[in-house]
């Protein structure tokens, strides 16, 4: 468990009172409930950040549809973040950041925006016998972001890429022990076990939701490899750099955290109340959005 970071108010200009801290406003998406996992890493490492979430659930899967589409959806959902306050963007789905962290980062060049990629680095670190699966989207898998990772982190190694289309939707739909849900689950992993992979990355921000599910499916000697803590931590590196952090001194007032969806609103309350330990404002995302 990593520790929580509270930024030093040393960071902000000008003299700071004591024991003030500094509350970013973070702004973060995702194609629906998976970006949680994210979130949830966040807040663990930020307790005392103000978080906007979106899941666009009402465009979701992004991995099933084109890049325009995730591209388009993505410019959108970003620029109402930025709008509401944002001072940094972490995009919590693979898809998005594979099809459209380029473009938001040139169209927003004064932002941070963290992004979210499969593990692979981590799970070459991992691996004994140096087969790897990655489990992820089509989209995310034949993204040129993807490719040039791979290149990159695993030329010489044996990694299988399991598309695993349908699971993110299943996902979606909050039921996570549906015996349709787990029947997908045991046909993603059964090429990866028959290959005898040791490691297996989730390259997709939905499947932590699943991971017990997964890792029962692989068996117990196979390491599963998420990366929200690492994309949390990140993301506090990158609170670094923004001047602008507004500052509170004295007791806090407990942090707002709002969720805005695309979709069904009491689905996404009923998700958040089960998933997320920490209390949360569930709304509709505005119309236009
Ligand atoms: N959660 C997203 C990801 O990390 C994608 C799920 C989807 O909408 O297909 O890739």
């Amino acid at each position: 468990m990593q520790a929580a970071a509270r930024l030093p108010a040393a960071m902000t200009p000008g003299p700071a009172p004591t024991s003030a801290v500094i509350r970013p406003r973070i702004g973060v998406f995702d194609s629906g409930v998976g970006g949680l996992s994210v979130l949830r890493a966040l807040r663990a490492q930020l307790p005392d950040a103000q978080m906007h979430y979106v899941a666009d659930s009402g465009h979701a899967p992004y991995g099933e549809r084109s890049d325009r589409h995730v591209l388009t959806r993505s410019r959108r959902i970003a620029a109402h973040l930025f709008d509401q306050g944002a001072q940094v963007l972490v995009i919590a789905c693979n898809t998005a950041t594979a099809v459209a962290a380029a473009a938001l980062r040139d169209a927003w060049p004064g932002h941070p925006i963290v992004g979210v990629e499969p593990g692979l680095k981590p799970a070459l670190a991992l691996t004994r016998n140096g087969r790897i699966g990655v489990m992820a989207t089509s989209a995310t898998l034949r993204s040129d972001k993807f490719r040039r990772l791979l290149d990159t982190h695993a030329r010489g190694h044996s990694v299988l890429l399991q598309a695993c289309p349908g699971l993110a939707a299943a996902i979606e739909r909050g039921q996570l022990d549906d015996p349709r849900l787990l029947a997908l689950i045991d046909r993603f992993t059964r090429p990866l076990r028959e290959a005898g992979v040791d490691t297996v990355v989730l390259g997709c921000t939905h499947y932590p939701f699943v991971r017990d599910a997964i890792q029962a499916a692989l068996g117990r000697e196979v390491q599963v490899v998420d990366t929200a803590d690492a994309v949390a931590r990140h993301t506090v590196t990158r609170l670094l750099g923004v001047a602008a952090a507004r500052t509170e001194a004295g007791p806090l007032a407990p942090s707002r955290i709002v969720l805005q969806t695309s979709g069904d609103v009491t689905l996404l309350q009923r998700i958040a109340a089960r998933w997320l330990d920490f209390p949360t404002d569930v709304a509709a995302l505005p119309p236009g959005v």
